[in-house]
């Protein structure tokens, strides 16, 4: 690959301020100072440095958040902090975005990312891979609720729902599972049975759960782990 996209996927510059780098003499590959941004490197041995620290090239993030309330799931907004913004600054890459946004006032699991095939599928409902919420409830008046959902509630504008699973457990709460992402689908579902939703969290994206260490606005990198078990459910689920 050319040593000035090798520089831009890796480190949060434009590839326009990789060309200048270079031009100033101040990236080497291999030891060797690069003169011409279209060198081609291998990315898997290649040895790259610019003022003297390795950069080493990785074409591919995720990130697991803890979204607090308050803040969007977008890239950027006028008004209201958003999600990315939150990221630290070594961290931050034009090219990242949220797989699965959730809104202003819900809180839990954001998978940020860059690897948009990743994305896609973990997304789509024909891979049917749940994301779990928390829901706190106006009532705890649950009865019909398990078999609306199995069998798909309809919202307000005629769509039929995916069947979804209902978990109840202690005063107005639940889990509800679902493999879909309609905008505000949640609280449709539960206005559509009567009900309304005053908290929303998820807690789980497929099998992989929360960490429960990270405060809200805190986030790290997936585990390998947690990327195989996503992995799994993808290739598992292909249709
Ligand atoms: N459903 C909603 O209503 N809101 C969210 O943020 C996520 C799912």
């Amino acid at each position: 690959m050319r040593i000035d996209k090798y520089i831009c996927d890796t480190i949060n510059i434009t590839r326009s301020q990789a060309r200048r780098r270079i031009s100033c003499g101040r990236v080497f590959a291999n030891g060797v100072r690069v003169r011409s941004s279209s060198l081609q490197v291998d990315e898997n041995s290649c040895t790259v440095t610019m003022d003297g620290q390795p950069i080493k090239y990785t074409r591919y993030v995720y990130f697991m958040m803890n979204k607090p309330g308050g803040v969007l799931s977008a890239s950027s907004d006028r008004h209201a902090k958003t999600a990315l913004e939150l990221l630290r600054d070594e961290d931050r890459r034009a090219d990242l975005f949220i797989a699965g946004r959730l809104d202003k006032d819900t809180t839990g699991f954001l998978l940020i990312t860059n690897d948009g095939d990743f994305a896609h599928a973990l997304l789509s409902p024909r891979k049917h891979i749940y994301k779990t919420y928390e829901v706190l409830l106006k009532h705890g008046d649950f009865d019909g609720y398990r078999s609306a959902f199995e069998k798909g509630v309809e919202l307000e504008d005629g769509y039929v729902c995916k069947p979804a699973e209902f978990i109840p457990f202690g005063n107005n709460r639940c889990l509800l599972k679902i493999s879909e992402g309609k905008f505000h689908q949640i609280k449709r579902m539960f206005r559509a049975l009567g009900n309304e939703v005053l908290k929303l969290r998820r807690t789980a994206m497929g099998d992989v759960i929360l960490d429960e260490n990270l405060k809200p606005g805190e986030y790290r990198p997936l585990k390998p782990s947690e990327y195989e078990l996503f992995l799994n459910k993808i290739t598992k689920n292909d249709p």
